[in-house]
């Protein structure tokens, strides 16, 4: 079995005043709250244990809005990073829970959207040795981890906010590793920037020769939420999809009973108090297709 981590920490500076006294996935992406997309991702990639990090004064609102998954099928359970002292503290502070399983680290400001997802994920679970790691093509590398690679696609380097980046692909927020992941993350020391970085933790696979980045093509996107702009660009990506298809982006609801982990008639229980936002009449309709 292989569990999920979602970390949902931070300060969220970068967006103050919207995060001074919110947390920033929990803020809006049009219709939902941001977290509910990474989660949704992992429930994608068919995990249904998952461990929500916060920081300790937003872990209420987070347990108010997710309570313990049992209404999707799953089991969530919540702890906390009182500073933040990187990605990779995130295995430390989950060593328990992990107890010795792969597992799946989704950052809960990540967005990923698009055909062929689930098949991506479900592979990239499936392979049960090593770290998996994804690449995308960004106008801004600087801003990330940032990976190059040789003429046959093997990656040969990888950095953290490099101020000459050596290519312009950046690592996504969203990890798979095995068992080794929580012996690592201890092993490694913090950076300048005093954290413990998920960089060097991919950077010590690479070393290992167990590094593998699949680089997302055209028809996958990864969508940014770290400025005022993008974060509505985000909410209007994801309003077109939804007014334009039948379909909801980054609903637990829908992908609880799309991988069978609810009935249709639990969904239904599900979308009826949600009718009147809109947000559940997708979902009823969803429901009755499937009820006799
Ligand atoms: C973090 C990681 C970086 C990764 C990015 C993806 O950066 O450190 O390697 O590319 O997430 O969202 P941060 O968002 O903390 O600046």
């Amino acid at each position: 079995m292989t569990k999920g981590i979602v970390l949902a920490g931070g300060t969220g500076s970068r967006l103050h005043p919207l995060t001074q006294a919110a947390s920033k996935q929990l803020l809006p992406v049009y219709d939902k709250p941001m977290v509910y997309y990474p989660l949704s991702v992992l429930m994608l990639a068919g995990l249904r244990e998952i461990l929500i990090i916060t920081t300790p004064v937003d872990r209420p609102a987070f347990e108010r809005l997710l309570r313990d998954g049992s209404q999707w099928g799953m089991k969530l359970s919540f702890a906390t990073q009182d500073e933040p002292n990187g990605i990779a503290q995130a295995f430390l502070i989950g060593e328990e829970f992990l107890d010795g399983h792969n597992c799946v680290l989704i950052l809960g400001d990540n967005l990923f959207y698009g055909g062929g997802l689930g098949k991506l994920l479900t592979e990239a679970v499936s392979s049960q040795h090593g770290a998996h790691v994804f690449a995308k093509e960004v106008h801004d590398p600087e801003r990330y981890g940032v990976v190059a690679f040789d003429e046959d696609g093997r990656a040969t380097s990888i950095e953290e906010k490099p101020t000459a980046p050596q290519s312009t692909w950046a690592v996504t927020g969203l990890y798979f590793y095995d068992s080794r992941v929580v012996d690592i993350a201890g092993s490694i020391t913090p950076s300048d920037r005093g954290e413990l970085e998920i960089t060097a933790v991919n950077k010590a696979y690479l070393d290992a020769g167990d590094l593998h980045v699949v680089q997302m093509g055209r028809g996958l996107a990864w969508l940014d939420t770290g400025t005022f702009g993008s974060l509505v660009e985000a909410s209007e990506f994801v309003r077109v999809l939804e007014t334009r298809q039948r379909l909801k982006v980054g609903s637990p609801e829908e992908v609880a009973f799309q991988q069978g982990f609810i009935s249709a008639a639990e969904l239904r229980d599900l979308a009826i108090p949600l009718v009147k936002s809109g947000y559940g009449e997708g979902l009823l309709e969803l429901a009755e297709r499937h009820l006799p």
